[in-house]
This record gives C-alpha cells, structure tokens and sequence, in this order.
C-alpha cells in the first residue's frame, strides 16, 4: 500500500483523488472510487444546497470511506459549500483567488479545505487562506486549466512552497505518470480524463467514442467553449473545436437541467452527458494530454487498481538497490 501524507489526511488507502467533474460525477462514480481506495468526488457546479446534501446522502449509502465535493468558483453558492462541508471529509475549490471565508466556511462544517491551483504563488495563497492541501495543475489537464505552467516544474514549485500535503494534476493517466508524480514528491495524483469512460460517469456514449483513439497531441488548449464561462482557458479534443466552428446556428442540441431541458448554445460549457441530445461532436469535450490511456469501457474500480497497482509496483522497483 502507498501511504502518504494525502492518505493519511484524507482517510483513503490509495493516494488517488477522482477529480470532481462538474456535470459527469455521480454518486455511482464517487463510491466506486472510494470503495476501490483513492478518494471519490462530486463536481457541483450550479447545485442547489439541497441537491449536493442529498448527492452526498447517496453516495454515502454506497460507501463508509471519505468523499469529497468540488466548487467551480464563478459559479459557488455559500449555502451548498455548507450544506456539503456538514456531510463530506473535503471540500475543495477551484478557478479563483482562495478565499479565507470559503475554506473557514468548510471547516465550520468539519470538512477538510482544499483548493487547486495552477501556481506556486496561489498555492501559498490558498495555504495562507487556511487549506489543509493543495492540488496543483499543470497545463496537461482536461478541463479548465488555472496555470500556463507544466505539471513536473509546477510540482517542483509548489512543492518548494508549502508544507501541506500536494496532490498533482493534469496528464496523469497511466501507472508510470502516477508513480512519476509520486516519485517527484506528490503526496497523491487527481485522475480526471481516464474516469470519463467509465460505466459509472454520466458521459454521452459518442463523447466516450471520441476520446479512444485519440492522443495527448489531438487535445488542444482553448478558450472556444466560453458561453457561460468567458476568459478561461480549457483542454478539449481538437475535432470538437472544428465541429463547433464548422457548425451553423445559435444552437447545438439540448441538454437536461433538473427535470427541464434547456437549448445548448454553440460554444457553451456544458460537456455532453447521457440525456444530452444533439450535434454531440460540436460540444465541449474536455480531454487531457492523459486521454491516450483511454482505451476501453472500464469501471471505476479497474481504473483505480490499475493506476494504483501499477504504481506501487514501478516505485518498489526503482526502490530496490542496484
Ligand atoms: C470532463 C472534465 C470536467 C472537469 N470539471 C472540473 C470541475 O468541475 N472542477 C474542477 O476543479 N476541475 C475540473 N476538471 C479538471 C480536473 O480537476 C483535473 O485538473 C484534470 O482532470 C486533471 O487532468 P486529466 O484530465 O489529464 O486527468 C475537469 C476535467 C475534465 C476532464
């Protein structure tokens, strides 16, 4: 088993954090992750506080181990920050300067701070504001990226800063880029990308479709998909950046919203899940340079012992003296 200083903190066996996706996280993902070890979340982005309360009784009906929930800032609502910090062991923000009031917010609850940040600088920042980690971004991740930096010198970096456990992020998708991390003094590794493909993640199936085959090189850096969220920069496939241009009208389909159903606008930030309908290739499908070890449908569970057995074997290898 890897222990670490993430491991210990956190609660988990395995220094794995499932990142928490707005939109495809679901309680199915979140327990199958914890249950298999690491630390299993939900992304909450535009939740009512009553809705994250009763996400969080879900999953916790499927699993004894720590959950964590995840806060896109532009989009934060102080009432489901509380109502998940009363019920989750973290509860974590992201794509803003870290704010005392919020982490304060989180701890009132009794959950554990954290924030993930794309420099050294807002690392310090966000240990400064009272975070009990940090999960740091390199440039490689899918999804909204906060930094202009690569994972290894911003590790290096932060690492450098401060003294709370570090989590790294972006690019990380195979039991050699894990234990690469782990190896340059992560205390644990934060998966997105490789989760999409999972039976458990609520995914549109031509979305899955479009990540296999494809390579870190056929994901692109970009500012395309900014209707609801202008002015920051997110990993995409490449070909969804053409469709969209290519594509004629406000509109590319319909997405659910609750009970509702709402038009997507060409460009907009949604990703497509399931109950999407629509031109599904236009839509922002975020991918991270780890999307080549997105091979095949896999569960959760396989992910997470393939990554984390892996892993543990590569660093006991380069441990072994001569
Ligand atoms: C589909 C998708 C949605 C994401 N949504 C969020 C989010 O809501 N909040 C967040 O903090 N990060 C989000 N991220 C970024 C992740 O936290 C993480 O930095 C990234 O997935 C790591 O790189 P990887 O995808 O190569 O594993 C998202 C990433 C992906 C791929």
């Amino acid at each position: 088993m890897l222990t670490t200083k993430f491991t210990e903190l956190v609660g988990c066996t395995v220094p794995l954090q499932q990142a928490g996706m707005g939109g495809v996280t679901t309680p199915e993902l979140a327990a199958a992750v914890t249950n298999a070890g690491g630390l299993g979340m939900l992304g909450v982005p535009m939740v009512p506080a009553e809705m994250v309360a009763e996400l969080l009784d879900a999953t916790m009906a499927q699993t004894s181990g720590p959950v964590g929930v995840n806060f896109l800032m532009p989009f934060v609502d102080h009432a489901a920050v509380a109502a998940a910090a009363q019920k989750a062991r973290l509860v974590e923000f992201f794509y803003a300067d870290p704010d005392p009031a919020l982490v304060e917010l989180a701890h009132d609850g009794g959950a554990l701070a954290c924030w993930q940040v794309g420099s050294a600088d807002e690392a310090r920042a966000a240990v400064d504001a009272g975070c009990d980690l940090v999960v740091a971004q390199g440039v490689e991740a899918g999804g909204h990226v906060r930094g202009t930096v690569a994972l290894l010198p911003l590790l290096d970096a932060v690492l450098e800063a401060v003294d709370v456990p570090v989590v790294a992020a972006g690019g990380i998708g195979t039991p050699r880029a894990m234990a690469g991390a782990l190896a340059a003094g992560a205390d644990g590794v934060r998966v997105g990308t490789r989760f999409l493909a999972t039976p458990e993640a609520d995914v549109h199936a031509e979305y899955v479709e479009a990540l296999f085959g494809a390579g870190a090189a056929d994901t692109v850096l970009t500012t395309t998909f900014s209707v609801m969220w202008p002015d920051a920069p997110h990993r995409v496939l490449r070909s969804c950046v053409d469709a969209a241009e290519a594509a004629e009208g406000d509109t590319v389909g319909e997405m659910a919203m609750g009970v509702m159903r709402m038009p997507l606008p060409r460009f907009a930030v949604p990703c497509p899940t399931r109950t999407t309908t629509g031109h599904i290739g236009a839509m922002a499908l975020y991918a991270g340079q780890s999307v080549g070890a997105v091979e095949k449908v896999q569960s959760a569970a396989e992910v997470v012992r393939e990554l984390a057995d892996g892993a543990e074997r590569l660093l006991s290898r380069s441990a072994r003296p001569g």
